[in-house]
């Protein structure tokens, strides 16, 4: 990339080392998941969305998804909710644990969440919108920021009134994926829609969707200009992704990874995600990782199919050692 084009990003006042994020994922965004990220050149990860209401509540379950990896040099937390109140009484909770910034999930699509009036719902209501994160702004001193949707569906696109609102409110940045919540996680990205939103707000705009490849996050960076890329699907099974953007970004190559050290990420991450939740749940969870991680390996079939009946550290190790040992093909 041209030099100009490589400025290091500067969030909170922290200078982030590549504008490269992992972005919120419910089911994937665990503090062992994101430790192995950041040592893979994530520059900032995301928790996945928190309930704004059962933090409230002291919630033993939700407070345990705040919990960050010694391997963390910070994160940001995600919350969702409906009401003003709640957030800012969240917002409060949350900023014990010290995030980099605390981020209102504008996007969710997910019906349980929609009917809650969270999520993508409030895309149809930009004034509450407003009132929740001045309410969260009132509550913390920690930065503000908001991921949106373009819209609720094609009929009422509105992504730049409901970033200006947020942004009038204070918040620090604005995370744009380009979709409308009726478009769920089909079709294209509307790359443009970040672009425009780039060159409306005076803020940090990040661009999510479709990232899928290092390359595409050159391409996203160098199509909108954005300030950061947060990727999601493309990072799951494939921590490497943030290593190989930040190397293209700097000019230089990528390379590919032996079936061994995929393996050796993957040990690291189960072991890890077993200190914080214990073997019994850490190996019902990685059934899912362990299939993404061997996506495209020669013989990876039958170690998915093995995978998901594993529910154990002890067949977990086996599985990754054949893994390590007896597969000759990376992903492809
Ligand atoms: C399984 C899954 C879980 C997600 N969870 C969240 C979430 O908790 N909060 C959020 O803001 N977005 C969430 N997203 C949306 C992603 O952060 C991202 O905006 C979207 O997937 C588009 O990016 P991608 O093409 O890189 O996947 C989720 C997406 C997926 C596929």
């Amino acid at each position: 990339m041209d030099e100009s084009k490589t400025q290091t990003p500067v969030l909170a006042g922290v200078p982030l080392r590549s504008p490269f994020f992992l972005a919120p994922v419910a089911g994937y965004s665990s503090a062992a998941y994101r430790s192995v990220c950041y040592e893979q050149g994530a520059a900032l990860c995301y928790t996945e969305m928190i309930s704004a209401e059962a933090l409230t509540r002291s919630h033993p379950k939700t407070e345990a998804m705040l919990a960050r990896a010694p391997e963390e040099p910070f994160y940001s937390i995600q919350l969702f909710g409906a009401k003003p109140q709640v957030l800012a009484r969240a917002a409060d909770v949350a900023s014990a644990y010290h995030p980099l910034v605390i981020d209102l999930n504008c996007g969710c699509p997910v019906p349980k969440i929609v009917k809650s009036g969270a999520g993508s719902a409030l895309l149809k209501n930009p004034e509450t919108i407003r009132a929740i994160v001045a309410a969260m702004k009132e509550s913390t001193d920690i930065p503000i920021t908001v991921k949106i949707r373009k819209g609720w569906d094609e009929s009422s696109i509105n992504f730049l009134e409901t970033a200006q609102a947020a942004v009038d409110a204070g918040a620090s940045a604005v995370t744009l994926h380009g979709r409308t919540r009726a478009q769920g996680y089909g079709g294209k990205a509307d790359w443009s829609a970040i672009a425009l939103l780039v060159r409306s707000l005076a803020v940090p705009v990040f661009g999510s969707g479709d990232v899928l490849s290092a390359s595409a996050a050159i391409a996203m960076l160098e199509q909108t200009s954005c300030a950061g890329v947060m990727i999601a699907r493309g990072a799951i099974g494939n921590p490497f992704i943030f290593a190989d953007a930040a190397a293209l970004w700097r000019g230089g190559q990528t390379a590919p990874r032996s079936p061994a050290q995929i393996a050796a990420v993957a040990r690291t991450h189960l072991l890890r995600s077993i200190g914080f939740l214990g073997e019994k749940t850490a190996c019902m969870e990685f059934r899912k990782q362990f299939c993404a991680y061997t996506k495209g390996f020669a013989g990876g079939a039958a170690m998915r199919e093995q995978a998901v009946h594993s529910s154990t550290l002890t067949e977990f190790e086996l599985l990754l050692d054949r893994m390590e040992s007896n597969i000759t093909e990376g992903p492809s």
